[in-house]
């Protein structure tokens, strides 16, 4: 029988384990680290023309993983985990050296996108969001040259790792400047504020990278759990200081209002402040919650996660939406706060996902009360809903009498042999869980543009709930269509779908 006592030793066995595991990458990783001077080094490209040994991988009996030495590898050192707070060079001269570095660094990041993913515009006929915006048919990562998906499908990791054919489009996403990194606004975001509060969102030294149609659409609906019988409550607008007021006195009791004006308030950071450290043109106001979480809900604002170190393991990520926030137990995709009330605190403390308080601290932190600012705003935040899903039941499940037979069928692959339904159960698809797809196992750590290419580790289940109105998908927004998500669980699950199953699957995940 498994004591108490036996167990311990098992656990002090596996926790050894993971201790020599771990050093010895970290040993790896430091002396590769030290080895390479050059930031940014780009690596050669590792899937190279496969077709006719597509077969021969099959065939081949499992192999070992190459060893570690010869492991592509090799990052820019951060000698401290500080920013430079007294920082030397004058403004003028950080504008003049950015900006004539931008259009290079903008021009390899296009490479890049255009490397791992179709970009077209090719809108799924009869496929729209909420409010109407066309949703892209998908898959849009590419395939390495003379693979399919199902071929992939029979690899083993190991056969996929060897073989350099894990499709570029499912490794992470580097920020647009990721030496660099920080928020990074949508062009039609930074319009609409300079349009509405002569606020201008502009960076200097970079543009938004994502095509506008594989973003949701803009503005986005605003549903409330209090007020379901009004619908979509925007009115099509984008809800500033200019018109929250208008738009919710009446309909939100005066905590909520509050609430609402605090996360449309601007506030100094990273970016956006009124110190020579920074990345717009002219001193700024700041930013607001909303700029991100636009209407409560996204505009696929991108930034950096806070919480690793050095800069090149920061995974790049992609705003979630705050839709249904109330259902859900862990906050940030990696760190798991654990009240919205924290997560709300935290990021104007630390200089917005910078982790960093000492430079938060410079550029004019917002401290703000907990009993009548921060849980005004979690109250507001607390009854933003999903969107209406007219073909779910009470329990979150398709009504047969208005689901197509694809989409039941779908639904069959979802709980089923596709096991979505494990980690996503109804009716809100989450179970409120970090899952770890332990991607390592398909790709030799390497780094692309200054982002080290390697696991991810565990990630919260995002809600599924009103999916469709949330691309691009995952984290770091690496995955354009909901079918991109699908062959990348597909291959991460080893369930082997076949292509009917995934369609199905689609059409179901649509419906939610
Ligand atoms: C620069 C864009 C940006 C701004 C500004 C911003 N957020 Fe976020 N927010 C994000 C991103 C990105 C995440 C995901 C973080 C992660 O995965 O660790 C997030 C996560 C959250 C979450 C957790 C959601 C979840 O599903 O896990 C809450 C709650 C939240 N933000 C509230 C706020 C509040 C309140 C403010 C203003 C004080 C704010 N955000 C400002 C981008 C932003
Ligand atoms: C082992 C748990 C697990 C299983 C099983 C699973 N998922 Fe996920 N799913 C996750 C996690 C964790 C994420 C977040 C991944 C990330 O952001 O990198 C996720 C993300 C997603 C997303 C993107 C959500 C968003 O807002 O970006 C979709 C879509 C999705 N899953 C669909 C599916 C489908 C379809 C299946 C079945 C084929 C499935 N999942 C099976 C854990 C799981």
């Amino acid at each position: 029988m498994a004591d108490g006592c036996s167990r311990k030793r098992v656990s002090l066995w596996g926790g050894g384990l993971v201790l020599v595991v771990l050093t010895g990458v970290g040993l790896w990783l430091a002396e590769g680290m030290l080895r390479s001077a050059e930031p940014g080094r780009r690596f050669p490209p590792i899937a190279p023309k496969l077709a006719p040994h597509v077969p021969k991988i099959l065939a081949a009996p499992a192999v070992q993983p190459m060893p570690v030495e010869q492991a592509p590898q090799a990052a820019p050192v951060d000698k401290t985990s500080y920013a430079p707070v007294d920082t030397q060079e004058d403004f003028q001269s950080v504008v003049q050296r950015m900006q004539a570095q931008k259009p290079e660094i903008l021009r390899r990041h296009h490479q890049l996108l255009e490397e791992r993913y179709d970009l077209s515009n090719r809108p799924l006929p009869g496929a729209t969001m909420s409010r109407g915006k066309p949703i892209q048919a998908g898959p849009r990562v590419k395939l390495p040259p003379g693979v399919t998906w199902q071929q992939l499908a029979e690899m083993t990791p190991e056969q996929i790792k060897q073989n350099g054919l894990w499709p570029k489009g499912f490794l992470p996403l580097p920020h647009p400047n990721h030496d660099e990194g920080g928020m990074l606004f949508p062009q039609h975001h930074i319009d609409e504020i300079k349009r509405q509060e002569g606020r201008d969102l502009t960076r200097f030294d970079l543009d938004y990278d994502l095509p506008e149609h594989f973003l949701p659409e803009f503005p986005p609906a605003i549903y409330l759990t209090t007020r379901p019988d009004l619908g979509d409550v925007s009115r099509g607008q984008v809800v500033t200081l200019q018109n929250y007021f208008q738009l919710f006195n009446g309909i939100l009791n005066p905590k909520q209002l509050e609430g609402l004006r605090l996360l449309l308030t601007p506030f100094p950071q990273q970016q956006f402040n009124a110190t020579d450290d920074r990345r717009s043109l002219k001193p700024s106001q700041g930013v607001t919650c909303f700029d991100c979480h636009l209407n409560g809900h996204t505009n696929a604002t991108t930034h950096l996660l806070g919480d690793i170190r050095p800069q090149a393991f920061r995974p790049r990520l992609d705003t979630p939406s705050l839709r249904g926030v109330n259902v859900q137990r862990l906050f940030g995709s990696k760190r798991a706060l654990k009240t919205i009330e924290d997560f709300t605190e935290f990021e104007q403390r630390a200089a917005y996902f910078d982790g960093d308080p000492v430079i938060a601290t410079k550029k004019g932190v917002n401290v703000l009360e907990r009993g009548s600012q921060v849980h005004f705003m979690a109250e507001f935040m607390s009854i933003l809903d999903f969107p209406p899903a007219p073909k779910l039941d009470v329990f979150g499940r398709l009504d047969p009498a208005k689901a197509t037979e694809q989409e039941q069928l779908g639904e069959k692959v979802f709980f089923g042999k596709g096991r979505c339904g494990e980690c996503h159960p109804a009716p809100y698809y989450t179970d409120n869980l970090m899952h770890n797809f332990r991607t390592e196992r398909f790709i030799q750590p390497h780094l692309v543009n200054g982002h080290m290419m390697a696991g991810d580790g565990p990630i919260k289940t995002f809600p599924l709930r009103g999916v469709k109105d949330s691309p691009p998908y995952h984290h770091d927004g690496r995955l354009l269509t909901l079918e991109d998500s699908i062959e990348f669980h597909n291959l991460v699950l080893g369930t082997r779908l076949t292509d009917q199953e995934k369609e199905d699957l689609a059409a179901f995940l649509r419906c939610l």
